[in-house]
């Protein structure tokens, strides 16, 4: 079955997408966790041992992504999602791992972030969930109700339950089309989405730098950059 025949794509993309403009990857060499231990910035526990820690670890992160800029990749899905819309092919689903904007930024709008968001916070006290672009200490009060100690980023942590879980598969069983992009296919539940849209008979597509963890599941593989991988198959898709 050819690709035009699909008519709900779902995409999920990894940190791949973004590492041409600038973003670290995490498993690749000198990654981020080549540089920084997760156990001790990414769990829910580092954050109760040591707030201070995890706060400069976002903040320092959040200021390379407001130095970032969207890439071709990220631009070629945003095209795809126009034409799926106005060719009226079906659903479209943009699901990502990464907790930057690129996405948004580079005009996408049915963006799913699972892991949250590094441009939001939250309120551990009320709950209120905020965007911003300044640093976070554990001294900041929060906007809302102005209590200080509460504030955390908006990120799905390891071991804490990734956002969204229902409407990706709903998407997937459903799905003719299920595309792969910069991901290592190491991290669950999202490695396990290319076998969820195999069972709903979907044409699975890898586009990466180098085949990863999962990727004998896929149908059709392509290696090599996002910036020019990415636009070469949505432009045939
Ligand atoms: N173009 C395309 N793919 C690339 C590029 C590039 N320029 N550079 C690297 N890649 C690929 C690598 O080959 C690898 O398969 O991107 C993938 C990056 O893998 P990871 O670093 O493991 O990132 P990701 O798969 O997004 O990690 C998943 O793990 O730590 C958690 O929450 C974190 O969302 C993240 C999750």
């Amino acid at each position: 079955m050819n690709a035009r025949a699909a008519r709900n794509i779902v995409i999920l993309t990894g940190a791949g997408i973004s590492a041409e403009s600038g973003l670290g990857t995490f498993r690749d060499k000198g990654g981020i966790w080549d540089k920084f231990d997760w156990q001790k910035l990414a769990t829910p526990e580092a954050f109760a041992a040591d707030p201070e820690s995890v706060h400069a670890f976002y903040n320092a992160r959040r200021d390379n992504l407001l130095a970032a800029e969207p890439n071709d990749a990220h631009r070629a899905l945003a095209a795809l999602e126009l034409i799926w819309q106005a060719e009226e092919r079906g659903s479209f689903l943009l699901v990502t791992q990464n907790i930057d904007d690129l996405h948004a930024r580079g005009g996408s709008n049915a963006v799913l972030h699972m892991h949250g968001e590094l441009l939001k916070s939250r309120c551990n006290h009320c709950s209120h969930l905020f965007e911003h672009e300044h640093a976070i200490t554990p001294d900041s009060p929060c906007p809302s109700c102005g209590r200080a100690g509460g504030l955390r980023p908006h990120v799905v942590w390891f071991g804490e339950m990734p956002l969204g879980l229902d409407t990706i598969y709903e998407a997937l069983s459903a799905c003719g089309l299920f595309v792969a992009i910069g991901t290592s296919g190491t991290v669950y539940p999202a490695a396990g989405f290319v076998t969820e849209a195999k069972a709903a008979g979907a044409w699975t597509v890898e586009l990466s730098l180098e085949p990863g963890e999962v990727s004998t599941l896929f149908d059709e593989r392509h290696y090599g950059p996002a910036t020019k991988i990415v636009p070469d198959w949505a432009g045939r898709v």
